[in-house]
C-alpha cells in the first residue's frame, strides 16, 4: 500500500489529540472517520475543530471553501465497526493499556490484514502494544504534539516487530498531514519527552532547593535559553499532573533518578494545584 492509495483514515478517540489529528487529516484532503464512546464527546470535538478552522480562515491561511470541505470530510460514530475497510487507523484513546488492548481486539476483529495502526501513546512502549495485535508488523507509534494543528513535529516509533513498509507509510502519512517526522527507537519518552520531562522535573528541584523563584527560573529560561515559555509556565499550561505522572511512568521503566517526580510536584497534584485548568498551579489564574 502506498500513501496515495489511502483516501480515508480512522481516528479512535476524539479528545485533545484525536480531534487535532482528525482536523490535520481532513485539511490534507483525506476522508476521516472518527470513533469515540459518546456523542457528547464528539459534540465538543467538532466545536473545537470548527473553531480552529474558523481561526485559520479568519487569518486567511485557508479559504472559507477549504474550511467547509475539511469539516464535511469528517464523519463520526460511536461504533468501531464503521472502521471496517479503513486502511490506516490512528489510535488516540485514554493512556491506559487496558483500554487500548480492548480497542485493538475490536479493531482486529473487523479490519483487513493490510491495516496500519498508528498509536499516539506518550508513555506506553510501542513494542508492548504491537504485541497485542494480530499483525504487529503493521503497528507503529506516531506521537503528535498538542495542539496538533499548530505543532509540526511527529515522532515515528517502530516497534521491534514493525516492518519497514509500515514505517515508510507512517513517515509519508506524517508528511501528508503537513508535519515533519523524525524516527526514533522505542524508548521511554522517545526524543522530546525524554529531554523535556527531566528538564521540567529539574526546574521543580531547583525551586524546592530555594535556588530561585518559579518566576525567576521562567524568566531565566526564556531570556537566557530562548525558550518560548519557562518550565513552570509550561507545566501550568499542560497540566502539572502530566509531568508528575509521565515522570513516574518513565521512572518505572528506567529506574533513572532524573525521571522521579519531586515531592513538591507530588504534593501539588494531591492538592489539586494542576495549573491553568484548576485556577492554581505554580501561578494563580483568577477566574475572569
Ligand atoms: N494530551 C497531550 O498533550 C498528548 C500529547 C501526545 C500524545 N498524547 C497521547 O494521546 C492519547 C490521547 O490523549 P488525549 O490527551 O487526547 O486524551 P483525552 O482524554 O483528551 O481523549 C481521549 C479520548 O478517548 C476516548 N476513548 C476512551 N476509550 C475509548 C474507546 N474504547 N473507544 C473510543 N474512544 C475512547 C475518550 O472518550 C476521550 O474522548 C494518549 O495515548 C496520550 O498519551 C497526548
Amino acid at each position: 500500500m502506498k500513501i496515495d492509495d489511502i483516501k480515508t483514515v480512522g481516528v479512535v478517540g476524539a479528545g485533545s489529540m484525536g480531534a487535532g489529528i482528525a482536523q490535520a487529516a481532513a485539511q490534507s484532503g483525506l476522508q476521516v472517520k472518527v470513533v469515540d464512546v459518546s456523542d457528547a464527546v464528539w459534540g465538543r470535538a467538532r466545536k473545537t475543530i470548527a473553531k480552529s478552522l474558523e481561526r485559520l480562515a479568519s487569518k486567511e491561511k485557508i479559504t472559507e471553501a477549504q474550511m467547509k470541505e475539511a469539516l464535511d470530510a469528517i464523519s463520526f460514530s460511536t461504533d468501531v465497526g464503521t472502521l471496517a475497510g479503513v486502511p490506516f487507523i490512528f489510535e488516540a484513546v485514554f493512556e491506559d493499556i487496558g483500554v487500548k488492548k480492548e480497542l485493538f481486539a475490536k479493531l482486529d476483529a473487523i479490519c483487513g490484514d493490510d491495516v496500519v495502526y498508528a498509536s499516539n501513546t506518550s508513555s506506553i512502549a510501542i513494542t508492548e502494544m504491537a504485541s497485542l495485535v494480530k499483525r504487529p508488523a503493521r503497528f507503529v507509534g506516531m506521537h503528535f504534539f498538542n495542539p496538533v494543528p499548530m505543532m509540526r513535529l511527529v515522532e515515528v516509533i517502530p516497534a521491534m516487530q514493525t516492518e519497514k513498509a509500515t514505517v515508510d507509510l507512517a513517515l509519508a502519512m506524517a508528511a501528508k498531514l503537513g508535519k515533519t517526522p523524525i524516527t526514533c527507537k522505542d524508548t521511554p519518552g522517545f526524543v522530546v519527552n525524554r529531554l523535556l520531562i527531566p528538564y521540567m522535573l529539574d526546574a521543580v528541584r531547583l525551586l524546592e532547593a530555594g535556588v530561585a523563584s518559579a518566576q525567576d527560573i521562567d524568566t531565566a529560561m526564556k531570556l537566557g535559553a530562548g525558550m518560548p515559555m519557562g518550565p513552570f509556565e509550561l507545566m501550568d499550561f499542560t497540566g502539572v499532573e502530566i509531568s508528575h505522572l509521565v515522570g513516574e511512568i518513565f521512572h518505572g521503566y528506567t529506574k533513572e533518578a532524573r525521571f522521579a517526580s519531586p515531592g513538591l510536584l507530588r504534593n501539588m497534584v494531591s492538592a489539586g494545584y494542576l495549573g491553568r485548568k484548576t485556577g492554581k498551579g505554580f501561578y494563580e489564574y483568577p477566574a475572569k
